[in-house]
């Protein structure tokens, strides 16, 4: 473009700002798109398993509660990170998450490989009341999770919404969601799915 026509189109803000976009537009796909189809971010770590029944459950109190506003899931590779809270995280561990929890904020500690780290019975009386455990924690107590049960109504219909955006599951898995879930309580739900955040890969 000769000078002048350059100088019309940096003063007219309309062309401008057309030519912007533009501009931002190409620059926005060059760096997304390549990432879309990156084997190594579609492809699940080897030992990935869907959520059973009664942890989706789980994740779905979680999501309700607005843990993800105090917890992020998302371990970077830092080595004050890594020391801490165990293997950074990885694409293939979060293939089958919709939508994903890694969150960005850290009032509490990071929780993607939180499975297995504490007991059942320590997630059970830290939920009902953090400070039981932790004197000085701030974190919100969640004592009614102990008493409202799950009636697995919805179960099967989420798992097939998870099956059509590619989740591996089968249809003996969904057949037998509700029953899986049904009269479980929601702390239940919520410890399983605690206790399975990031133990596939160590
Ligand atoms: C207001 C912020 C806040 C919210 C909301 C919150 N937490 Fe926490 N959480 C904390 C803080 C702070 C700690 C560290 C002190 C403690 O252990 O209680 C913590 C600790 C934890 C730990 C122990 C982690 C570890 O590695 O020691 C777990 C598990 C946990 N929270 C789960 C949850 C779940 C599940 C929810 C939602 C039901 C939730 N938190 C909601 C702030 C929060």
């Amino acid at each position: 473009m000769s000078k002048n026509k350059h100088e019309k189109v940096e003063k007219h803000v309309g062309w401008f700002a057309v030519f912007s976009i533009i501009a931002i537009s190409i620059g926005g796909l060059v760096e997304i798109t390549p990432l879309l189809f990156q084997k190594q971010l579609q492809e699940p770590v080897k030992n990935l398993r869907p959520y059973t029944a009664l942890e989706l459950e789980g994740r779905d109190i979680y999501i309700r509660e607005g843990c993800v506003g105090c917890h992020s899931q998302m371990i970077r590779p830092f080595r004050a990170e890594t020391e801490r809270y165990g293997h950074y995280s990885v694409a293939g561990e979060h293939v089958w998450e919709h939508p994903h929890l890694w969150g960005s904020k850290r009032t509490g500690p990071d929780l993607a490989r939180v499975g297995g780290r504490y007991s059942d019975e320590w997630h059970y009386v830290h939920l009902v009341n953090p400070r039981a455990v932790v004197p000085e924690s701030n974190m919100p107590a969640y004592p009614w999770l102990a008493t409202n049960t799950l009636d697995g109504k919805l179960t099967a219909r989420k798992m097939r919404a998870f099956q059509r955006l590619g989740v591996p599951y089968t249809d003996e898995d969904i057949d037998g969601a509700q029953a899986a879930v049904q009269g479980k309580t929601e702390m239940e739900a919520l410890i399983a799915y605690l206790q399975s955040l990031g133990t596939a890969l160590r």
